[in-house]
């Protein structure tokens, strides 16, 4: 007597269940791309074809193609084994990507695949035949007229192969009319904004791959604004994690106005500004998640402009959860730390570029965490300096004081600000450009002027200084001179 019996799965339970797994039309034909970039393929070609309940979508590459034994075992469930090191290359995980993919929009998938000119092969796998038969046969043809002839209109030139998904029930369903018709050009929208995001980086640079959408051909989009002079990229960061290194690069894009309103709503993307912040972790190039703060801080509108580059590589994808939909992905627990103190540092980068044209920074509750050192206002058409009261250090230190000690400490942050460089830099530039008849060439409203200037005057008198020694210690600073006269009559008012 054995004491264990096999138990094989349903055939028609086990595909019914993997249709729900979680795929959408984008992410489905992405998987389906992967693994002809994986094929080496150089040129990907996607069809969408409106026929009502005859449509049909098909991905055609030039990869490496597959032998008959390889289409045979490419199309079995679990085809390779997750745990399986795979190439440096390689895209796919879990030997169900093309097969989950697929279910989860059509109810028959049919490839067609060669690897030397003229002699192809063809696996089909169709729900409805499994349910008739209820076991795991797969047709070794195309199932019908229609498929093959749809599959005749694809020729495999050297080598390469043919997904062919048909029974679109996921996708389009009765009645066909002319609001299905334009769904589904929707649709097909959709998967090639989707398509030129995911695989931007493998649709520019000497070794592109071509893909193309019913002979259009998508072209990438770069979430990071790359030939744009105002982008900020700031320092890379290496680490090893096992024998893995992970790179990550953080990049400012730039403030509206620095960038035309056509570059700036591209870089909106598939789902808008606010969305599309945080880190995009990439998996031997092929992006995985768009934008994502691993849930340690809020997506907020300030820091929208901060998107960082995180590359790792197919040996960590247990490390980072990567999923089936390849739509997911968790940093390990031991480079956490690093990882959120280098979206803190773009965080406050993108905080003062998203600010810089602002009037004066509103202080803003939702993001009192960031301790920003200087305040950017902009007026008279100067952008200015100004030390950020509100630092917690300096709010803290502040307290400490007494009131006559407040007033030097601001006399003092005063002359801090009206010389620093970038300051000087803008009242010089100011003074040439207001030249036509404006007096106020200072960057600071006069209201601002006359209480810095009087918290000078009284840190002066009371370290001793008399008027005539102010006036001479001070004029020797270019900022000084706009402010002479000022100086002078609130010196005698104050006398
Ligand atoms: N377009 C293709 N060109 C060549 N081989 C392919 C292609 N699509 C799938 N394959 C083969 O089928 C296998 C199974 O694919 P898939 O179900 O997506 O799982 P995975 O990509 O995780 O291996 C791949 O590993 C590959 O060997
Ligand atoms: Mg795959």
């Amino acid at each position: 007597m054995p004491n264990h019996e096999s138990v094989t799965p349903d055939a028609y339970s086990v595909i019914q269940s993997l249709r729900s797994v979680g795929y959408n039309l984008q992410s489905a034909i992405a998987d389906i791309i992967d693994n002809s970039i994986t094929a080496r393929a150089s040129e990907i070609k996607i069809r969408f074809h409106w026929n009502m309940d005859n449509s049909y979508i098909s991905i055609h590459d030039n990869g490496n193609g597959m032998s008959e034994n390889d289409l045979r075992q490419a199309m079995r469930m679990g085809s390779k084994n997750p745990l399986d090191r795979r190439e440096k290359n390689d895209l796919g995980r879990f030997g169900m990507g093309l097969k989950t993919a697929a279910f989860s929009l059509c109810k028959r998938l049919t490839v067609k695949s060669g690897y030397k000119h003229d002699e192809t092969f063809i696996r089909c796998w169709d729900l409805d035949y499994i349910k008739d038969t209820n076991d795991w046969t797969l047709i070794t043809h195309a199932a019908d007229n229609d498929s093959s002839l749809f599959l005749q209109q694809h020729e495999i030139k050297e080598s390469g192969t043919v997904v062919l998904l048909e029974k679109l029930d996921r996708i389009i369903t009765s009645p066909f009319n002319q609001k299905a018709y334009t769904e589904f050009l929707k649709k097909v929208e959709s998967v090639e904004k989707h398509i030129s995001m995911i695989f931007h980086r493998f649709l520019s640079g000497p070794q592109a791959v071509k893909i193309y959408i019913n002979e259009n051909e998508i072209k990438p989009w770069d979430p990071f604004l790359t030939n744009e002079v105002a982008t900020q990229e700031l320092a890379t960061e290496q680490f090893k994690f096992g024998n893995t290194t992970i790179t990550i690069s953080p990049y400012i894009l730039p403030h509206h106005s620095k960038i035309t309103k056509g570059t700036f709503d591209r870089a909106e993307g598939l789902k808008g500004w606010n969305a599309h912040q945080g880190f995009y972790v990439y998996r031997n190039k092929r992006l995985l998640v768009a934008g994502t703060w691993f849930n340690m801080f809020k997506k907020e509108e300030p820091f929208k402009l901060a998107r960082i580059m995180l590359d790792i590589s197919s040996d960590l994808d247990f490390d980072w959860k990567i999923d089936i939909k390849k739509a997911a992905a968790v940093p390990p627990q031991e480079i956490v730390h690093e990882v959120e103190k280098i979206a803190k540092i773009a965080r406050e980068a993108s905080y003062r570029v998203y600010y810089h044209r602002g009037a004066k920074l509103a202080v803003d509750n939702t993001v009192s965490s960031v301790d920003y050192v200087w305040e950017q206002i902009y007026k008279h058409g100067i952008l200015y300096h100004k030390v950020n009261r509100n630092h917690s250090l300096l709010l803290n230190f502040i307290t400490t004081l007494s009131s006559e000690q407040k007033r030097m400490l601001n006399a003092y942050l005063a002359i801090v600000e009206e010389n620093t460089p970038s300051n000087l830099l803008s009242y010089a530039v100011g003074k040439q450009e207001n030249n036509e008849g404006n007096s106020n060439n200072s960057a600071l409203d006069t209201e601002d002027a006359v209480n810095h200037i009087r918290d000078i005057i009284y840190a002066f008198r009371i370290s001793g200084y008399k008027d005539d020694e102010i006036v001479n210690r001070l004029k020797h600073m270019k900022s000084f001179i706009p402010y002479e006269r000022l100086f002078q009559r609130l010196m005698e008012e104050t006398n």
